[in-house]
């Protein structure tokens, strides 16, 4: 409600400006103290199970907005059934030349370049050290090199629940992504797995459909090296001279549909062995809802929060709950995959 007076004003700002601002008022704790009551949506028909975790509902927070874990206490308070902070680096980042973001108002979109900057390892650590939650923590995790990655995970698996691996990131000095080359990525993933302590995930890039047969190769690699999860998806790579770089990954609305194929095409390769985080343009309880019903088990968002402010996972939640009420599932645990199970 208050979000949507603020909004107009804030969007006037350039995006970069807008988020920084968002990112300050995000570090009130106070403020954020009072309003957590207002957040809550507690229903048994939300829970699910993701690795040892029970979760109190399947929406959480994407990697990308508290990327140095800065923002954990407010973020815990909006309803969010877990949180993904990173991408963290082994080493501080400062990440790409600004301006870092452009919006796309119309597809309620976005166009970010960050670059993974990152206060690095040693500085999250000892965030972590000082925030005790109710809410499950996951790390995302970057690097230019094998020996990179392990160095993070090593710093960092204990202080949280999982380590989400993001080989996708599109933003990075190198041209393309880790997954260009498979046996590179092989190496790399059965190094973090040889190491781990902690479920892994792996997130990937958001594949064409003429890229289905590496996809799955991709997956089929994460499978056999002992990854937890998949997280789909990262970024889509596009041209945008507005940005200081020139290019970056679009987020949001206009990646909605693509993200969902590619979920419910790893469901039906995994068929339920492991689970599936769906992101990508997830807005409402329907998105969720259409997410998870495609195989996901559990969603997670950044632009709209960008887009709808704080109150975001509540509402999504109160959607979900009426959309499992009027098709008659009695929990998202029951729904997961239900579409791609079912011959339409
Ligand atoms: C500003 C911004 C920063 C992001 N930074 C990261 C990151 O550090 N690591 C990562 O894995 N994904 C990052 N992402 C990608 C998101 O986690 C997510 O995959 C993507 O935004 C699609 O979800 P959405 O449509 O809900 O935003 C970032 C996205 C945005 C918009």
């Amino acid at each position: 409600m208050l979000y949507s007076l603020l909004r107009p004003i804030l969007f006037l700002a350039p995006a970069d400006v807008a988020h920084s601002f968002g990112l300050w008022a995000f570090r009130r704790k106070t403020i954020w103290s009072i309003l957590r009551r207002f957040y809550g949506v507690r229903d048994e028909r939300l829970e699910i199970d993701i690795f040892d975790n029970r979760l109190m509902n399947p929406i959480g927070l994407a990697a990308g907005f508290d990327k140095d874990a800065e923002l954990l206490h407010s973020m815990s308070t909006l309803g969010f059934g877990f949180l993904t902070i990173g991408s963290v680096r082994s080493l501080p980042h400062p990440g790409n030349p600004r301006p870092w973001l452009v919006r796309y108002p119309e597809q309620n979109a976005l166009v970010n370049s960050l670059g993974l900057p990152s206060k690095g390892a040693a500085h999250v650590v000892s965030n972590l050290a000082q925030t005790h939650l109710d809410v499950p923590v996951f790390c995302s995790i970057a690097g230019e090199s094998v020996d990179d990655f392990t160095a993070v995970l090593e710093k960092l698996q204990e202080h949280v629940e999982g380590i989400e691996v993001n080989v996708s990131c599109p933003n990075v000095e190198r041209d393309g992504t880790f997954e260009d080359d498979l046996v590179m990525l092989d190496i790399l993933v059965s190094a973090i797995t040889e190491k781990k302590k902690r479920p892994i995930l792996l997130k990937i890039s958001p594949f064409l459909s003429r890229e289905r047969d590496k996809m799955l190769q991709i997956v089929d690699i994460a499978k056999r090296r002992g990854v937890d999860g998949i997280t789909a998806v990262n970024a889509t790579p596009i041209p945008e001279a507005r940005l200081g770089v020139g290019r970056g990954g679009l987020t949001g609305s206009s990646v909605r549909v693509e993200a969902r194929r590619i979920v419910s095409e790893i469901y039906e390769e995994v068929q339920g062995k492991i689970p599936i985080i769906g992101i990508g343009g997830v807005s409402s309880g329907k998105d969720a809802y259409d997410m998870i019903s495609h195989g996901a088990t559990a969603v997670a968002f950044l632009t709209a929060l960008i887009y709808s402010g704080p109150g975001t996972a509540q509402i999504m939640n109160k959607e979900l709950l009426e959309m499992l009420t009027k098709n008659h599932f009695s929990s998202v645990k029951e729904l997961i995959g239900y579409h791609s199970r079912t011959p339409s």
